[in-house]
């Protein structure tokens, strides 16, 4: 990370208050003194001090939020609320992002961490995390459709990596979804393309975990660490 970005989180210095100590040459990396406020640190293995304060990197936050609708998976925008408006004071911290959007209207588990390898994975199709959602539609969910999921429906944009579907008993027209990509929304397109419109999305799992029922609507809680590691396998 960046020298100054780090000397911010550790001393809850401004961005210009950490440029300028650094650049007075009051930062020092192992030893020796830095005057680049953009200079890269690892804040694992280096010994950064600035004024003679050690500089430790805070242990990285992984949250899991239960959206609602209305909300959109953004760090900014400038008209709409963003999943990180929801969250209490203590938990806002600079990189703490979604890691993967859903749709403003799409309620459930979102991830929200500041470990950008960690979101990286759960994101990557290639790491195949899957994603589990329950979908409500305006028709049943007919053999043909869970074959054309299963198969991998074609979208305008490619073909979708297969997925695993199966309808929820005592609900014909509500099915439980299982993707293991993030396209823009896929699932949507995905039933579309079979003639099925959804009427509701929820995301209730990724990866391992389930959301937890006992949170409501609107807030977070931070995983632990069992819950992290099921996550990505
Ligand atoms: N697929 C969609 O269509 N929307 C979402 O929000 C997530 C997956």
């Amino acid at each position: 990370m960046r020298l100054d970005r780090l000397a911010c989180e550790a001393l809850l210095l401004t961005r210009s208050q950490s440029r300028k100590l650094i650049a007075g040459g009051k930062a020092a990396v192992n030893g020796k003194i830095v005057r680049d406020p953009a200079a890269r640190v690892d804040p694992q293995r280096d010994t950064v001090t600035v004024e003679g304060k050690a500089c430790r990197a805070r242990a990285p936050l992984y949250l899991m939020l239960h959206k609602p609708a209305g909300v959109v998976c953004a760090t900014k925008d400038p008209k709409e609320a963003t999943v990180l408006s929801l969250l209490p004071d203590q938990w806002r911290r600079p990189g703490l992002a979604p890691a993967g959007r859903l749709d403003k209207d799409t309620t459930g588990f979102v991830l929200l961490t500041d470990d950008g390898a960690f979101a990286h994975k759960v994101i990557s199709p290639r790491k195949s995390v899957w994603k589990t959602y329950l979908a409500e539609l305006d028709g049943p969910v007919t053999e043909a459709v869970a074959q054309a999921f299963r198969r991998g429906v074609v979208l305008n944009d490619g073909p979708c990596l297969p997925a695993e579907i199966r309808a929820v008993e005592g609900a014909e027209q509500t099915a439980e979804v299982r993707i293991r990509e993030g396209r823009y929304h896929q699932i949507k397109r995905m039933f579309a393309a079979c003639g099925l419109h959804v009427i509701s999305l929820k995301r209730t799992a990724v990866g391992g975990v389930q959301l937890d029922p006992a949170l409501a609507s609107g807030q977070a809680r931070p995983l632990t660490e069992e819950e992290k590691n099921r996550i990505v396998l």
